[in-house]
């Protein structure tokens, strides 16, 4: 459920760094909110597992997002790529659009959603 209160994720070493898993948390009267955590060294990125083509959710089987590289996040519907660092579309047909981000936090070895109106700079750090 959409939230003012800071929502766990999950461990992150459930990732391996360079690597993304998918998670699901509840929402209120609606679908589940589907994320996308990738970890960069002791931080992490969280995107919305939703293509901005279509609305479809990337992965082709469950948390395999990454393209062969390892350097991009790939839509399984039409290949779109996306950077892991920020979810700009850079190949496909939604170039310029990027993957919806959620600001989140690594607190003790913990992967935290933070409240939707928390404001992130572009590294994902509170501002
Ligand atoms: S739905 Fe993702 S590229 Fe078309």
């Amino acid at each position: 459920m959409e939230t003012d209160q800071e929502r766990r994720v999950c461990r992150l070493d459930e990732i391996p760094d360079g690597d993304a898993r998918g998670f699901s948390l509840p929402e209120k009267g609606g679908r589940p909110l589907g994320l996308i955590v990738v970890r960069i060294g002791s931080g992490v990125r969280v995107y919305e597992n939703r293509c901005p083509h279509r609305g479809t959710p990337l992965d082709w089987a469950p948390d395999r997002f990454l393209d062969e590289t390892g350097k991009y996040l790939v839509c399984s519907t039409h290949a779109a790529l996306f950077r892991l660092e920020d979810g700009e579309c850079v190949s496909g047909p939604c170039p310029g659009e990027s993957l919806g981000i959620r600001p989140a936090r690594v607190r003790d070895g913990v992967v935290v959603l933070l409240p939707p109106r928390a404001v992130l700079d572009r590294s994902n750090r509170l501002s």
